[in-house]
């Protein structure tokens, strides 16, 4: 089922019919007829074309002209179109339905730029409404037509398609972390998950928490102690159509099929992070950390895309879901668990407890010797703090691999900037009684976090996303809206298509 109200047309001419029409202007050049102003005019009322920038005119067939701004034409590139589309939503708020030919608008890749556009128009009119009486409240848009004549069309058609799946996506994952703590448990993320994987065609394995203690997964069951609400991990597996598992056929000859390009995603699945006993300030903003489970939603939300994507390469999936919560039961400080991998760990902040339950899903997933793994997770108030709310942190163990990462959130203006794994910092996180301790000191709290991760990669590449900052919006903007902003998903996805094995 769509999680977005947006119906997306791709039309060879305008429709006519439409209560508005969106027209592309450059902040250079000549101003397209139809308008029937010139720049002067415009000017004179404030519009420049610069990105994103509208203006509201009435025409005289009915209809709005509105106009929307992609700044220098030879710069006009998917990333502005993605901004521009998302400033002609909102713009379009009032109306039911619009034409425009900002999918033809831009220079490059035509595919790229009806995707980008599509996203950006999907992504600006969606909310999390299902708690809200009025669900027209925030956007009115219901339809909306690409145009792209002649030889355009296909390449259009094309993107938009893939545009639609990847903004449904996104949709998905920031309503699963809007959702408040009671609305969406552990169990429940994980049924949701069942229901997502039968629809789109990925295989979805639910381990419960006897599974996990057999398991040895004692990060996650240390966690969940706090809690009435036991955890869940979820596995999701994708092979690209026809790739036939290991070599049942032939037990006797050796495989002979192509082992396909493997990449492990991991995400944070922390349902509710109420600190534990390390309990947070009584802070109302911390109603946001019902969205500590991002990086699983990300990661649900990419797995749910590969089939109809196409995706060449094979992935695998690990969301690690539990809450974090006080109680008689909790995790105490100075207890030490063991995890999956044997290492042990004491524990210095019950806070810091996203690192404990990726340190299974880590384990598990270099278990099974991918050729790359990568966590994301809202792991560190340290990482919001340095790279503030327009970006992630990047790190890792493996410089090829996190240039790959880098690339992806380039190529998605999803963007990331790579922080130091410090070797030299691993001592910050020693203790005297176990293998380490769970928290460093205040210094450098985003790196000793990754050097904590690092512990259970078993020395397979790896790379870690550090979503503090950027999985919240305080405002609707540009291609965002107020509340989680579903970061990483359109990264992890292009990851997916593109991971090139060493
Ligand atoms: N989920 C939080 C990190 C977080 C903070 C995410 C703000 C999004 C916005 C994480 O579990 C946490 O509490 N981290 C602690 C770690 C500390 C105890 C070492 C932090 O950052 O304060
Ligand atoms: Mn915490
Ligand atoms: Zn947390």
């Amino acid at each position: 089922m769509k999680a977005n109200q947006l119906t997306i047309k791709v039309s060879k001419s305008n429709d006519s019919s439409a209560k508005s029409v969106g027209v592309a202007v450059a902040s250079n050049g000549t101003i397209a007829r139809e308008i029937g102003m010139s720049r002067e005019q415009l000017e004179a009322l404030g519009f420049e074309g610069k990105v994103g920038q509208t203006l509201i005119l009435p025409n005289n067939k009915k209809q709005l002209t509105i106009l929307v701004g992609i700044g220098e034409s030879a710069k006009a590139t998917a990333d502005v179109l993605r901004t521009a589309a998302a400033a002609l939503a909102r713009a379009s708020a009032k109306v039911v339905s619009l034409s425009t030919n900002l999918a033809v608008s831009g220079r490059g890749d035509r595919v790229a730029n009806a995707q980008a556009v599509t996203e950006g128009l999907i992504l600006a009119t969606h909310r999390y409404d299902a708690l809200k009486s009025d669900k027209n409240a925030t956007s009115k848009l219901e339809s909306v037509t690409l145009v792209a004549p002649g030889a355009t069309n296909a390449a259009v058609a094309r993107g938009s398609r893939r545009g639609e799946t990847i903004a449904d996506a996104v949709c998905l994952a920031r309503d699963l972390a809007n959702m408040p703590p009671a609305h969406l448990t552990a169990k429940m993320i994980a049924e949701r998950a069942q229901k997502i994987g039968a629809e789109t065609g990925v295989r979805v394995e639910v381990f419960n928490k006897d599974q996990l203690l057999a398991m040895g997964c004692g990060g996650i069951i240390g966690v969940n102690r706090g809690s009435v609400n036991p955890p869940r991990m979820v596995k999701i597996s994708y092979r690209p159509g026809g790739a036939r598992r290991g070599a049942k056929k032939s037990a006797t000859k050796k495989s002979t099929a192509v082992k396909l390009p493997h990449l492990i995603l991991v995400g944070k699945g922390v349902m509710y992070d109420s600190g534990g006993i390390s309990l947070k300030p009584s802070n109302p903003d911390h109603a946001m950390m019902k969205a500590d489970m991002s990086g699983a939603a990300a990661v649900l939300a990419t797995m749910s895309t590969l089939k109809s994507l196409g995706c060449k390469n094979q992935v695998t999936a690990y969301m690690m879901c539990t809450d974090n919560l006080p109680s008689g039961s909790a995790l105490a400080m100075g207890d030490v668990l063991t995890m999956r991998n044997g290492k042990t760990v004491e524990i210095h902040n019950t806070d810091a407890e996203g690192r404990l339950i990726l340190a299974d899903g880590l384990s598990l997933a270099a278990e099974s010797k991918p050729d790359a793994i990568v966590d994301i997770a809202t792991l560190t108030g340290a990482c919001a703090r340095a790279l503030g709310p327009q970006m992630s942190g990047v790190m890792g163990n493996d410089q090829k691999f996190i240039d790959q990462v880098v690339a992806a959130a380039a190529a998605t203006d999803e963007q990331t900037w790579q922080l130091p794994l410090e070797r030299k910092y691993r001592t910050m996180i020693d203790s005297y009684i176990a293998d380490m301790k769970n928290v460093g000191g205040t210094d450098a709290g985003a790196i000793t976090a990754a050097l904590f991760l690092d512990e259970f990669t078993a020395g397979r590449p790896w790379a870690h996303i550090d979503i503090a900052g950027p999985m919240w919006s305080d405002a609707d903007a540009g291609w965002l809206q107020r509340g989680a902003t579903a970061y990483g998903t359109r990264l992890l996805i292009n990851l997916a298509e593109n991971f090139k094995r060493r």
